[in-house]
């Protein structure tokens, strides 16, 4: 078996494009341009690079962006009132807290006190609650466990037979950002799910009967090939730098999952680079886009 590849940069691709178009839609019709801030470690030169990242990427599709930086200067309290500005201003739609903030802030004090309907990283205490409560959908799920549904739907579509409910899926990794809401957004979709961390005695035995395998560790290659069962789904969110010096750039991004032997056995796989990556920014943009819409529902209200 040669498994089909879920080719997230052309699936992003093509869920920024009608992005593009929603927000050109949404311009004509309401006069409103989805915008997001972002708080930003002024000294982080990682986020930096992140939040120009992704505020390229809105302004591609048509999107405003704001940048606050935080620097190591800057008290706790003037943090949480220019979240409060944010809060309050009609053209932010979407705000994220780039992660991590410098150390003398309290970060989870300012996630903690941005809008819901804001919140377009889902990852407010709440958000995560709505995704367990039966029943309940928050505005917004965390956007790289999204950007692994939207794959996983997508191997719905080429992969005879199978289907995310009813599904047994594993999880390798509890993290608040990915593996927590990838399992609940399973759970949601009906797929019966197990999550393996640091502590699990036999990842191996976990993933013997896994018709998903969503890893998101971080530990190069740490799932060979022959554990997985013929036939899965495989998502491989882990993206991890290492020393490459037989490439050009002395470098290259491997993920959790040892592709060569995992491709012989799966029935779809995502590659590291260009899977997973892609889609979560993408998902950020698509949320983006949701809490303009709510905005407009609301009356333009904040
Ligand atoms: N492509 C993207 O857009 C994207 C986005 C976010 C993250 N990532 C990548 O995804 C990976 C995970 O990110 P993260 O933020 O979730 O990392 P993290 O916070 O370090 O969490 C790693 C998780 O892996 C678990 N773990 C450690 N050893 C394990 C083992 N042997 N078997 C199963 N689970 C094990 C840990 O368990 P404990 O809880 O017991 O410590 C923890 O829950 C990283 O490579 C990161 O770069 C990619």
């Amino acid at each position: 078996m040669t498994a089909y590849i879920l080719d997230g940069k052309a699936i992003a691709a093509r869920i920024k494009a009608e992005i593009a178009a929603e927000v050109a839609k949404m311009k004509t019709a309401h006069g409103v341009t989805p915008g997001l801030a972002a708080l930003v470690a002024a000294d982080d030169p990682a986020s930096q690079m992140y939040v120009t990242m992704k505020r390229n990427r809105c302004a591609e599709v048509g999107m405003n962006t704001f940048a606050h930086d935080v620097t190591a200067a800057s008290p706790q309290e003037e943090v949480e009132a220019k979240l409060a500005e944010l809060n309050a201003d009609p053209a932010v739609h979407g705000i994220l807290v780039q992660m991590p903030l410098p150390d003398h802030i309290d970060s989870l004090r300012v996630l903690d006190g941005i809008t819901l309907r804001k919140d377009v990283d889902g990852l407010h205490p709440m958000h995560i609650g709505q995704l367990a409560i039966k029943g309940r959908d928050p505005y917004f799920a965390p956007a790289t466990p999204s950007g692994v549904m939207v794959m996983l739907r997508e191997a719905e579509e080429h992969v005879d037979g199978f289907e995310i409910s009813g599904s047994n899926a594993v999880v390798l990794g509890r993290s608040n950002l990915v593996g927590m809401p990838m399992a609940l957004l399973l759970i949601k979709a009906n797929a019966t799910v197990t999550i393996a961390h640091s502590r699990t005695k036999d990842t191996r035995a976990a993933l013997a009967d896994a018709d998903i395998v969503v890893s998101a560790v971080g530990r190069p290659h740490m799932v060979p090939g022959e554990w997985i069962k013929p036939g899965a789904v495989v998502v491989d969110v882990a993206t991890v730098k290492v020393d490459a010096p037989d490439t050009k750039r002395g470098y290259r991004w491997v993920g959790d999952v040892e592709p060569e032997g995992a491709r012989e056995r799966a029935a779809a796989i995502s590659p590291v680079p260009g899977g997973v990556g892609p889609m979560t920014v993408i998902m950020l943009l698509r949320n983006t886009l949701r809490a303009a819409q709510i905005a407009i529902e609301r009356g333009g209200t904040t």
